[in-house]
Formats: structure tokens, C-alpha cells, sequence
């Protein structure tokens, strides 16, 4: 039997969550959302990676045998420092640069995330990586995270929110735009209706849950075989949006 812990800034990572749960209904999940400290994006690296660490040491008292950092802000301040401080496997999120490059038909890959993660090594690393060929435009999504969090996610006012952000990386001709942040694939309607079908955005979620069957393989742990798991959400301030978008 599986226990797995995941954890977000808010109900972000509920759109990654939802990606393993997909593919692992029979697991037991602790689902904890940070929004009494939401944003992650404005806050140091210092302050996020000592959350990150009292939040998986409260998910190790509570039995999980892996933790996913469902939050790209969070993996890219802490995930190192996690590996080193705990004993068990942790996966983290990486924006999705490597099949943007290998996708996009003008040359120019859109990448929408938080000044957090568009300020972090990995990040900068990824992008000499993997983006040599193509050229990479940048957007913080300003408010976004706000709105999701708020539980509006479509309407006239998420609509101005998004085209704040959106409409630079369209107007530099992308037509690949990669989600690195967890929350903005909650925006994803909205987000499309104002691109038009010439583009394309790329959540990484999926792969990061099959990342996890293969990190649990790999390090020996079971799988229940059950065809359904014990899910439990935890909110460190108001639990009320995640109430309504847990399942
Ligand atoms: N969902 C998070 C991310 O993937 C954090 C957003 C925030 O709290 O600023 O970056």
C-alpha cells in the first residue's frame, strides 16, 4: 500500500493531482495546500525552503513514502535541499521547455511562470538545455495564481487578468507556450480562448505522474491494488476553494 504526499503553495497542485490520481486511483494521498502562505512566486527561497521542509517533515510523521513538490516555485527553491535533508524520494516539477523546442513551427517557445521560478537556476539551466535552438520568451502571470486561488476561473475579469500576460508572449509570434506553474493550468479555457487554436500549451503534469510510477518502481514501493484509495486535503489557511475543488 502507497502512501503519497503532494503539496502546493494552494490548489494549484490539485492539477497534478489530479494526473497521478488518473493513473493511481488505489493509493492513499495526503493532499496539503499552503495557502496561508500563498504566493510562493513573490516570496525568498530562503522562506519557501523552510516551508517546504516543515511541510514534508508533517508528511513523513504522517506515514508518506514519497512527496510530490506539485509546485514549480517550490521545486525550484527547495528540491535539492529536500533530497539532502530527507530519506525518501521526492519529485518535483520542471517546465516543460524539451518538447516546447521539439513542437513549435515559428521558433519562439512562450513560457508562463512565477518571478520565483523565472529567477531560479534550474530553470536558467533547463533553458541552455534544452531551448539553444528556439528562441524563449518570458511572462510572469500576474495575478493568475490570485484568481485560481479565489476560484475564478473564467469570466470578463480572468480574461483581462490572463491577456495582461498572455498577449506579449503571442504578440513575439509563439505558438507554444509552456505552464510552469501549477495553477495556471486552471486558467487553461481562458488561456486558449484569447491564443486561438494556433497554439498549443503544454502541461507538464502528465509527465511528472508518470515520473512518479516510475520513482516509486524503482525504489520498491507497492502499489495497493485497490481500486480506490483514502484521499486527504488539508489547507494550512481557508480550506473553502479547496473544499470545492477537491474530489
Ligand atoms: N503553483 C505554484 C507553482 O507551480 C506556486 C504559485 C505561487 O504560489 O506563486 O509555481
Amino acid at each position: 500500500m502507497a502512501r503519497i504526499g503532494i503539496f502546493d503553495s494552494g490548489v494549484g497542485g490539485l492539477s497534478v493531482f489530479r494526473e497521478i490520481y488518473r493513473l493511481l486511483p488505489g493509493e492513499d494521498y495526503v493532499y496539503l495546500a499552503d495557502n496561508a502562505n500563498c504566493p510562493y512566486g513573490e516570496k525568498s527561497p530562503e522562506f519557501i525552503r523552510e516551508r517546504a521542509c516543515e511541510i514534508a517533515s508533517d508528511m513523513i510523521s504522517r506515514g508518506v513514502q514519497v512527496i510530490v513538490v506539485a509546485c514549480n516555485t517550490a521545486t525550484s527553491a527547495a528540491i535539492s535541499y529536500l533530497r539532502e535533508s530527507f530519506d525518501i524520494p521526492f519529485i518535483g516539477m520542471e517546465p516543460a521547455i524539451k518538447p516546447a523546442a521539439h513542437s513549435t513551427s515559428t521558433g519562439v517557445v512562450g513560457v508562463l511562470a512565477t518571478k520565483g521560478t523565472l529567477n531560479g537556476t534550474k530553470y536558467h539551466d533547463i533553458k541552455e538545455q534544452y531551448g539553444a535552438d528556439v528562441r524563449i520568451v518570458e511572462s510572469i502571470g500576474s495575478g493568475f495564481v490570485e484568481l485560481v486561488e479565489s476560484g475564478v476561473v473564467q469570466g470578463d475579469a480572468a480574461e483581462s487578468v490572463v491577456e495582461r500576460s498572455l498577449r506579449p508572449l503571442l504578440d513575439a509570434g509563439a505558438d507554444v507556450v509552456v505552464l510552469g506553474c501549477t495553477h495556471y493550468p486552471f486558467l487553461l479555457p481562458v488561456l486558449q480562448k484569447i491564443a486561438g487554436d494556433g497554439v498549443r500549451f503544454i502541461n507538464p503534469a502528465p509527465a511528472i505522474a508518470a515520473r512518479l510510477c516510475d520513482v516509486m518502481r524503482s525504489n520498491g514501493i507497492a502499489l495497493s491494488g485497490k481500486t480506490e484509495g483514502h484521499r486527504e486535503f488539508i489547507a494550512s489557511g481557508s480550506a473553502e476553494v479547496l473544499d470545492r475543488m477537491k474530489w
